[in-house]
């Protein structure tokens, strides 16, 4: 669906999820998430994106996360698998003799950053597994400011990138003002996906995909009561949760993910009141929006 504006519309993507699953399924066709994230004091963030990432379908969802924030986030839901990090000496260590091996066996989909966190070698360890890995991987928050200064290495070439930055990440990111980023937000969008050849959501109100051959669709979805710490590390859950049931098809996944986050932000903003709507409400309203028919 063309605007007169250009732009594709993200809502047009939904039909990806409108298909019932086949009966004859099993967990394994809907994929592994790994969410890799949280520092002290920050496990909410990767306890939000996994939370996200189970009620969006994904198959399987482990959560990595620092050994000291591992009860935290195991709270989130018994759903959840977690694989616990050593973080004493540095989080690099997780990924030498044979661990990065066992923390991505069996990982179809990697999230990285919510929470994180840019304490000692957390933002190295950050460009190191997406270095290292080649699944597809969703990159928010601390995983974004870790490539701040260094996006030479977020070429995508053969893999699928998802950056997913707010304004200020974004403008990090490209070296510019947050002003800037906003005065031309479909320009800039679309030369950094296209010069990456990777998937760039520009978040903010009208969120923006911007796809590695140029193409950029606007969401419609989405409302001021998201404007809250944690709506981002949802969104990352659900991106994730739909690359690993539509690997084959990203650009749909993506804008059905964006699609999807902001309309169950609506429907929560509707049942509830636009101030006192959380994060974590918003999954909850993640039923009535999968059921949404245009
Ligand atoms: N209209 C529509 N959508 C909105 C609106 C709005 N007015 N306001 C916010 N949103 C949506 C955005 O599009 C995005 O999907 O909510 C989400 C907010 O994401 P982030 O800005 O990443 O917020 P979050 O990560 O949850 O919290 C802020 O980011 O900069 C870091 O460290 C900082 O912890 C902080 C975190
Ligand atoms: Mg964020």
């Amino acid at each position: 669906v063309r605007s007169e504006t250009g732009f594709t519309w993200a809502g047009a993507a939904k039909t990806l999820t409108e298909k019932p699953r086949p009966m004859n399924s099993n967990k394994g066709k809907f994929g592994h998430v790994l969410v890799v994230g949280g520092a002290w004091g920050k496990a909410g963030a990767p306890s939000m994106a996994s939370l996200a990432a189970l009620r969006t379908g994904a198959g399987l969802v482990t959560a990595g996360v620092p050994e000291s924030t591992v009860g935290i986030v195991a709270a989130v839901a018994p759903e959840l698998m977690i694989t616990s990090l050593a973080e004493s000496q540095g989080l690099l260590r997780n990924l030498e003799g044979g661990r990065l091996e066992k923390l991505m066996k069996g990982i179809t989909v990697l999230a990285v950053g919510p929470g994180l966190g840019t304490d000692g070698d957390a933002s190295e360890f950050a460009r190191e597994l997406v270095a290292k890995t080649q699944v597809p991987v969703v990159i928010d928050a601390d995983g974004l400011n870790a490539f701040v200064g260094k996006t030479e290495l977020l070429k995508a070439e053969w893999r699928t990138l998802v950056l997913t930055p707010h304004p200020g990440e974004m403008a990090r990111l490209a070296g510019m003002t947050v002003k800037e980023v906003e005065a031309d937000r479909v320009g800039l969008a679309r030369r950094f996906a296209t010069e990456h050849g990777l998937t760039l959501v520009l978040k903010g109100w009208r969120t923006l995909v911007a796809h590695p051959d140029g193409s950029v669709a606007v969401n419609t979805t989405g409302n001021p009561s998201m404007a809250k710490g944690g709506s981002g590390d949802i969104l990352t859950g659900i991106v994730a949760a739909m690359l690993a049931q539509f690997p084959n098809d990203v650009a749909r996944a993506v804008e059905t993910a964006v699609y999807l986050h902001g309309l169950a932000g609506d429907f929560a903003a509707h049942a509830m009141d636009e101030h006192t709507v959380l994060a974590t409400d918003t999954v909850k309203h993640l039923s009535d929006a999968f059921r949404y028919r245009v």
